[in-house]
């Protein structure tokens, strides 16, 4: 804890990447693993385009469960450390692949969210905004004002492009860190994986805080095997007290 503590003084931009670990201790499951949603649950009959096309109904039951789930849980520590650590370098940028909205209510400001966001909704086929505190009936999906398609989450499903400008400056952000700090991820899902290896590239330190090792921890400078609602206050803590 000394030894990180000491280099991440020394930072000035720090990037954090979560993934479905930091929202773990909150009671949001992940995707994969054990208890994970994709041992239950066959991402291409949920999370795709092709599933909606051939049954919206299902796709929104789906969803609709997650986000009755998500909106009984709460941010844990993980979260509220991550929040604080905005206050900590000049400068600080928070990607995650989350679509649970727990980093905004744990007051992150300054978050790119890869994968969406699980409590809006928009159009299939024009993209337009659908006010997202309408619930959705998965048996009367209703349709775009626009152009008459019909609503869906606004996620990235698998075989979709993420938002282009979002993931540009992620990466452009990873690029510019001195402090990479990949949290909570398996790090295996394209093009997020590849964040913590463009900010190693561009030599920055990488940190992995994850309670199981990942493709990323060969490559990281530090690997914390520990719950990140435990260990992120501690280093918060640590590094308020040397600033
Ligand atoms: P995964 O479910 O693949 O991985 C979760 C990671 O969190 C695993 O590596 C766990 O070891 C770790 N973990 C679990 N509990 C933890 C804790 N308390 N503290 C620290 N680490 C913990 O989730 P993601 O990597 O987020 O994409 O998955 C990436 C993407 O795959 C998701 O965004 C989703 C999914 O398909 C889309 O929906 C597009
Ligand atoms: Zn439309």
């Amino acid at each position: 804890m000394d030894q990180i503590i000491n280099v991440a003084r020394n930072c000035k931009r720090c990037v954090v990447l979560t993934g479905a670990g930091i929202s773990a201790e909150s009671g949001v499951p992940t995707f994969r693993g054990k208890e994970g949603l994709w041992g239950k649950f066959k991402p291409e009959e949920l999370a795709t385009m092709e599933a909606f096309m051939a049954n919206p109904k299902i796709v929104w039951e789906w969803y609709n469960w997650r986000r009755q789930l998500i909106s009984e849980v709460k941010p844990n520590p993980g979260h509220y450390a991550i929040a604080e650590m905005e206050n900590i370098f000049d400068n600080f940028v928070l990607i995650t692949q989350n679509v649970d909205d727990l980093h905004r209510i744990a007051k992150s400001n300054n978050i790119l969210e890869l994968h969406g966001n699980i409590s809006r909704n928009k159009c299939l086929k024009c993209s337009e905004p659908f006010p997202d505190d309408q619930e959705i009936s998965p048996e009367e999906i209703p349709s775009c004002s626009k152009c008459g398609g019909q609503i869906r989450p606004d996620v990235v499903w698998f075989g979709e492009m993420l938002n282009a400008a979002t993931i540009q400056k992620a990466f452009d952000e990873s690029s510019k860190a001195d402090l990479f700090l990949s949290i909570g991820t398996s790090a295996i899902v394209q093009p997020a994986a590849s964040l913590p290896v463009e900010a190693k590239r561009s030599q920055a330190t990488l940190i992995e805080i994850n309670v199981n090792s990942t493709p990323l921890t060969s490559i990281a400078d530090f690997f914390v095997p520990e719950p990140s609602g435990e260990f992120l206050p501690k280093l918060v803590e640590g590094l308020k007290d040397k600033v």
